[in-house]
């Protein structure tokens, strides 16, 4: 059934566990974390970025409706997410599509814009009766921190900036400043630079668990690890035990679904039936999903 992340995510705090949030693309992604979700009975979150809207021609709809007709008809809990979402008409589109929270994104806006523009979505976020995730602090490696930017004609371009490192100076999210932007923001979760970077390929990150221990004793929201790709699994179960109750992962689906594909058309290079190879392809992210599952235990 389709569930919210609100309710997901706090079932999670209060069983320190953490639920799973998949970043899903295309039907195969909705298909796979369903399904890997399903054989290890635990509930999952579908999340949509900004990113992946943009792929899908600027459009949230079809993706949508297809991530709430399978959370509906599926077996255990699902809730849908709008994930680092910085346009305010796609954070609007939220409620009607069957969304039950966001990640609003300034984060990289100098504090005092963040606080201000992620204050603002939280209120209206709140009238629409939706969970609402904000970040503080700098997690690498993600677009518009050397990816893809604005540019001057509304489209994209590729940044100049290079990537973040989630080690630079000023990366990590403070204890302090972070209590005062979630009690002055109203923010219902925090994501946190605690030391994992996005879109990593290699499963090497470590992770800050002094600070994630200061942060969780001195925030009462629900705290999110992003770029979990990166991280290892006993690094993974560390954050949970020290306070992650929401733990988003999108690159480990692609590594999984791409490598999957690439392996079979290398092995088949007269196949041209999409489903041979994309069936490969799911089936390879349902067993990621259910692995990463396992490691986080099921809320
Ligand atoms: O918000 C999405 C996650 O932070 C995904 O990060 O692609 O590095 O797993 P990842
Ligand atoms: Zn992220």
């Amino acid at each position: 059934p389709l569930v919210t992340t609100g309710e997901l995510v706090t079932r999670a705090a209060a069983a320190r566990s953490a639920v799973a949030a998949f970043n899903i693309i295309t039907l195969e992604h909705v298909e796979a974390v369903i399904a890997g979700a399903e054989s290890v009975s635990s509930p999952v979150v579908l999340q949509v970025s900004e990113n992946a809207v943009k792929f899908r021609y600027g459009r949230l709809l079809p993706l949508a409706r297809a991530a709430v007709s399978a959370a509906e008809r599926a077996a255990v809990p699902v809730a849908l997410h709008l994930d680092h979402i910085q346009s305010d008409d796609l954070l609007r589109q939220a409620p009607d599509a069957g969304f039950s929270s966001v990640m609003y994104d300034a984060a990289r806006l100098p504090y005092a814009e963040n606080l201000a523009a992620t204050r603002a979505a939280a209120h209206w976020a709140h009238a629409q009766g939706l969970w609402i995730e904000a970040e503080l602090g700098r997690i690498g490696g993600k677009a518009g921190q050397g990816g893809w930017e604005r540019s001057g004609q509304g489209g994209w371009e590729r940044s100049a900036r290079p990537p973040l490192d989630a080690h630079a100076p000023g990366a990590r999210t403070d204890p302090a400043e972070a209590h005062a932007f979630v009690a002055e923001s109203g923010v219902d979760a925090l994501a946190v630079a605690i030391g994992s970077a996005h879109a990593m390929t290699t499963r090497t990150a470590t992770l800050d668990h002094d600070l994630l221990k200061r942060l969780s004793a001195t925030l009462d929201v629900p705290l999110v690890l992003h770029g979990s790709s990166g991280v290892p699994d006993g690094e993974l179960t560390a954050a949970v035990a020290g306070g992650i109750a929401k733990v988003n992962i999108g690159t480990a689906l692609n590594i999984a679904m791409t490598g999957a594909i690439r392996a079979f058309l290398a092995a088949h290079p007269e196949a041209v039936d999409s489903r041979k190879y994309l069936s490969v392809g799911r089936e390879a992210m349902v067993r990621a999903v259910a692995g990463i599952i396992r490691v986080l235990g099921t809320p």
